[in-house]
């Protein structure tokens, strides 16, 4: 009875796959690549507006998306190296001095951070997605010693607008090394 039962059941069961694969190839058409490759990182948000703000996304493969938003991050670090040495935070106070070296220091560590974006760039083109890897990872070590500049003087505060483009930027990295693990496995 059960065997007869399934194989009754069966071409229903395949219809039914058939149509659902259907639906998926062609109804989400060019969106499904960077939704899957999205899904598997930490900010899904974050990184579907990245990926879909270049226009070549919709035709790039998963090693592609990864050179975009590598790209993205490369110039999201560059943008807050600007910012910093525009000097626009150094305001009118006997600290001007100080802030001045320490923006000087922190405007160092987000243009290496750019060196490093820019050399993960080269690794994920040529396939050394270990590198890649790791050149994303130091993008964290350098927004932190900028932080850590901060910290060593306590007169100094941290400002909101260099804080918020350090988690920005560290978003935007746990994103790209979501998309990297994906094409290491
Ligand atoms: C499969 O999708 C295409 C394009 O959306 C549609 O024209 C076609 O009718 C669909 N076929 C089935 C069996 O649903
Ligand atoms: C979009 O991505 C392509 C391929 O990585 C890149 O060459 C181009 O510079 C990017 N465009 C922008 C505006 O970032
Ligand atoms: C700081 O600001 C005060 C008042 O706005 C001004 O009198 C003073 O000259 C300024 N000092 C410097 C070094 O710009
Ligand atoms: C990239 O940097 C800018 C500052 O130039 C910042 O406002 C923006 O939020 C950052 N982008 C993302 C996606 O976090």
């Amino acid at each position: 009875m059960v065997t007869s039962s399934f194989y009754c059941f069966l071409p229903l069961l395949v219809l039914t796959i058939s149509c659902t694969q259907n639906h998926s190839l062609f109804a989400n058409g060019d969106m499904s690549l960077i939704q899957k490759t999205c899904k598997t990182t930490k900010f899904y948000d974050l990184c579907v507006s990245s990926l879909e703000s270049n226009s070549t996304s919709s035709e790039a493969d998963t090693k592609g998306l990864a050179i975009i938003m590598a790209r993205y991050a490369m110039a999201n670090a560059t943008n807050t190296n600007s910012f910093l040495t525009s000097n626009v935070l150094v305001k009118n106070m006997t600290s001007d001095n100080l802030m001045k070296k320490v923006l000087k220091q922190c405007a160092d560590r987000y243009s290496a951070a750019g060196s490093s974006l820019q050399d993960s760039v080269k690794d994920l083109e040529s396939e050394l997605y270990d590198y890649a890897y790791m050149h994303v990872m130091a993008v964290a070590d350098y927004a932190n010693a900028c932080h850590n500049a901060f910290k060593m003087y306590p007169n100094l505060v941290y400002p909101h607008e260099i804080s918020a483009r350090e988690e920005g930027l560290k978003r935007i990295c746990d994103v790209l090394m979501g998309i990297i693990d994906s094409l290491g496995s």
